[in-house]
């Protein structure tokens, strides 16, 4: 994968390093609510300080550039940029404003993600993803941000992950706002895709030159055998996991049966006429998160049996189930597949041909030890590695991939399972905000210094 313009990156996101979350006139986000709320994120832990790069950033982009990356994907705080009334808030646009200005004078390229979960508290109050309302406060606040950052930002991300802010958000209630009603989740997910497609023709109003993308964890799904039943269940969890968003983002439809196998949970009524030709927009580039395969199978039990065997946070869609395949696992208990991702991006390219797509997350957390030489993290090295090789298998193929980002820059606060996982090249002593960086990082410096 050798060509000049190539990405090399790592990732991070605004609540899951920042901190300092009454500072600069930040409004309280879903996040802060959430993690304050007993119970829902492990060891009680929050977001309140996190990595402090709020006032570490310039130590921050230090380790960027010694890293060598020429590009670095991290996100705005919607309630950093603007008000509880939806006007601009300067201290916060200043924050972003110094630390773009100190990653282009070391010549890394910002790689700007618009939402990455934390919505300001006051929109939830008034019914959050629920609230079609919201999609078009989504476009107000791309539109402040474009119009300040955009001289120097050229590459914009309008949302992380829409299936978590959706499914796991309003289904499974393990993330924020934690709710657990599937026929939230769909409706959310309607709703993060209206503000998707107004999200672009904010951007593209500010900027017309912008490089404008959506971020998504593509599930690269297999069925667990060769049975009908199995292989119809993969093709449920590929439209209500991946097509309930390229569907409409990239061809202007749901994908064909997902309204009919949902409708014991939602009527559709929120789609209103005019909503998918507003979703569909031209894309410049599509980023895709990927950490691990989805081996599924057909579940025989009904919904109600597995709510009471699991309670509602299995809900994907009531009728498939997961299986781990055997092998190692990483500390989240996800399997390694790195050949799936070659397969994903095979198939993505096969369907959306042309489309310029970037990997925008991709890494591991291990139980990490540091010793009194380092942290000696092989196993991310490996699984790193092994991840680089299936994307430049990919581009021998013909997938026009464009980047690679590993997750994540530093250790940080990673959602409901708090600081108990550790992502970083950068190991984060939380008690001292001390950084040190992991043979990881000096591996990858390495790799990127041979481009
Ligand atoms: C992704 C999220 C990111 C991080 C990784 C491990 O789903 O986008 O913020 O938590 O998982």
């Amino acid at each position: 994968m050798k060509t000049d313009s190539f990405r090399w990156g790592a990732a991070t996101a605004s609540y899951q390093i920042e901190g300092a979350v009454r500072e600069g006139g930040r409004q309280p986000s879903i996040w802060d609510t959430f993690s304050h709320t007993p119970g829902r994120v492990a060891h009680g832990d929050n977001g309140d300080v996190a990595c402090d790069h709020y006032h570490r950033w310039a130590e921050d982009v230090g380790l960027l550039a010694d890293l060598g990356v020429n590009a670095y994907r991290f996100s705005l705080a919607w309630g950093r940029m603007v008000d509880s009334a939806g006007r601009p808030n300067q201290a916060g646009i200043d924050f972003y404003s110094r630390l773009i200005d100190a990653l282009l004078q070391r010549n890394i390229t910002p790689v700007v993600t618009l939402y990455h979960w934390d919505l300001p508290q006051i929109l939830d109050d008034a019914g959050g993803w629920l609230n079609r309302d919201t999609a078009y406060r989504f476009a107000d606040y791309a539109a402040i941000a474009v119009a300040q950052l955009g001289d120097r930002v050229n590459d914009w991300t309008t949302l992380n992950e829409p299936w978590c802010s959706s499914f796991l958000s309003y289904a499974a209630g393990q993330h924020a706002p934690g709710h657990t009603s599937p026929g939230e989740a769909l409706r959310a997910a309607h709703h993060l895709n209206l503000a998707h497609g107004l999200g672009v023709q904010a951007i593209r109003s500010e900027h017309s030159n912008a490089c404008v993308s959506v971020v998504c964890n593509l599930h690269a799904i297999f069925p667990a055998s060769d049975s009908t039943a199995d292989i119809a269940a993969a093709e449920r969890l590929r439209r209500v996991g991946n097509d309930i968003w390229t569907g409409p983002m990239l061809d202007g439809k749901y994908p064909a049966g997902l309204m009919d196998e949902t409708a014991a949970y939602s009527d559709w009524s929120f789609v209103h006429d005019d909503d998918l030709a507003i979703i569909r927009q031209p894309l410049d580039a599509f980023g895709v998160n990927y950490y691990s395969s989805s081996h599924v199978f057909a579940d025989k039990r009904t919904l109600t049996q597995r709510i009471a065997d699991a309670g509602p946070t299995c809900w994907v869609a009531d009728y498939v189930d997961f299986k781990t395949p055997s092998g190692p696992l990483t500390a989240m208990g996800w399997n390694i597949d790195p050949a799936a991702l070659t397969w994903l991006l095979k198939d993505f390219a096969a369907r959306w041909p042309g489309l310029p797509v970037f990997i925008s997350e991709n890494g591991a957390a291990f139980d990490d030890l540091v010793t009194p030489d380092g942290v000696h993290d092989q196993a991310r090295i490996d699984y790193i590695e092994a991840h680089i090789h299936a994307v430049e298998a990919a581009m021998a193929s013909g997938v026009p991939v464009t980047g690679y980002f590993v997750w994540s820059l530093l250790d940080n606060f990673e959602w409901a399972l708090g600081f108990s996982r550790r992502f970083g090249l950068v190991w984060v002593d939380y008690a001292t905000q001390k950084r040190t960086p992991k043979d990881s990082y000096t591996w990858y410096q390495e790799r990127i210094s041979r481009h």
